[in-house]
């Protein structure tokens, strides 16, 4: 069988023997974010390899499973770990996950990142709420003869961020930072969300600091590796999208300090506890 749209129905099917509940809402977690997997209750842990049609992750930081689960009584599915176009996959596999889940009838899509900050005011272990992207990886997931049965040949991408679900991350990240700080936790209400736009890069090299300068100035907040070719199929098929990038390092050239993939996991570690509590109360507010 060679037909996109038939292996991801056998996809869906296969996890769908294996988790019976309606699920509305996936959630995609980066590099040194898997910790929300584990507030998952009465979780059902499937590894990719044994989907069908799956591949393997492969970078380290990636725990390479699907969680399906419940989270305040809310049936969730949460990717641990994902498929990145450096390891060397073509774009259909980077994506065919999100086109699984479209065919499991998922309508949110909670998609997370580790990403570089190219604005001074953002500093590591802060958060951004991606408002939009720039999609510089040189390819398209959408290339290739279109079918039709997942969307149309060009698809709208004028708010791919879903603008009611950013208002809702926006409003439970401030009921966040005022609970942290009536709790004492923390001296003043301290607004750890910001708002940006997202720029995707090929990779596996982090940026030098020319090209750092060059993507500032065509209007990025944040630089990564992942979240937009899943974005754009997410929107070829209608589905609802938030972006949240966690921000581990400023860009290249922006402090005397080289960039280091352990950097970015200790930074994803550090704030995985506000992390999950925001995925939490987000997941609350969006769903039923
Ligand atoms: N550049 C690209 N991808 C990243 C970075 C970065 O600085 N940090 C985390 N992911």
């Amino acid at each position: 069988m060679t037909d996109l749209y038939a292996k991801a129905g056998e996809a869906a099917e296969f996890i769908r023997a294996q988790y019976t509940h309606s699920l509305e809402t996936v959630v995609v977690l980066g590099s040194g974010l898997g910790s929300f997997a584990d507030d998952l209750e009465k979780s059902v842990r499937i590894p990719y390899e044994t989907i069908p049609h799956f591949a393997a992750s492969t970078v380290a930081g990636h725990a390479g499973q699907l969680v399906l689960g419940q989270i305040d009584g809310i049936h969730v599915a949460v990717q641990q770990g994902r498929f990145h176009y450096y390891e060397g996959y073509e774009m259909e596999k980077v994506t065919f996950p999100m086109r699984t889940f479209g065919r499991l009838g998922i309508k949110n899509v909670i998609l997370t990142n580790a990403a570089g900050s190219l604005n001074t005011d953002m500093t590591p272990g802060s958060l951004m709420l991606i408002t939009d992207h720039l999609n510089c990886m040189g390819v398209n997931p959408l290339r290739g003869q279109n079918d039709d049965r997942f969307g149309p040949r060009f698809p709208d991408m004028t708010s791919v961020y879903d603008k009611r679900f950013q208002e809702v991350v926006v409003s439970a990240a401030n009921q966040i930072a005022k609970e942290r700080f009536e709790s004492g936790l923390e001296k003043e209400p301290v607004d750890f969300l910001h708002r940006g736009v997202y720029c995707a890069l090929s990779g596996p090299t982090y940026e030098t600091p020319a090209e750092i300068h060059f993507y500032r100035l065509l209007g990025a907040d944040a630089v990564g590796m992942s979240t937009v070719p899943e974005a754009i199929v997410a929107r070829h098929q209608g589905m609802k999208v938030i972006g949240i990038s966690c921000i581990s390092n400023f860009g290249a050239g922006m402090t005397s300090e080289a960039i280091d993939h352990a950097e970015v996991m200790e930074t994803g570690a550090r704030v995985s506890e506000l992390f999950r509590q925001l995925l939490r109360r987000v997941v609350n507010r969006i769903s039923g």
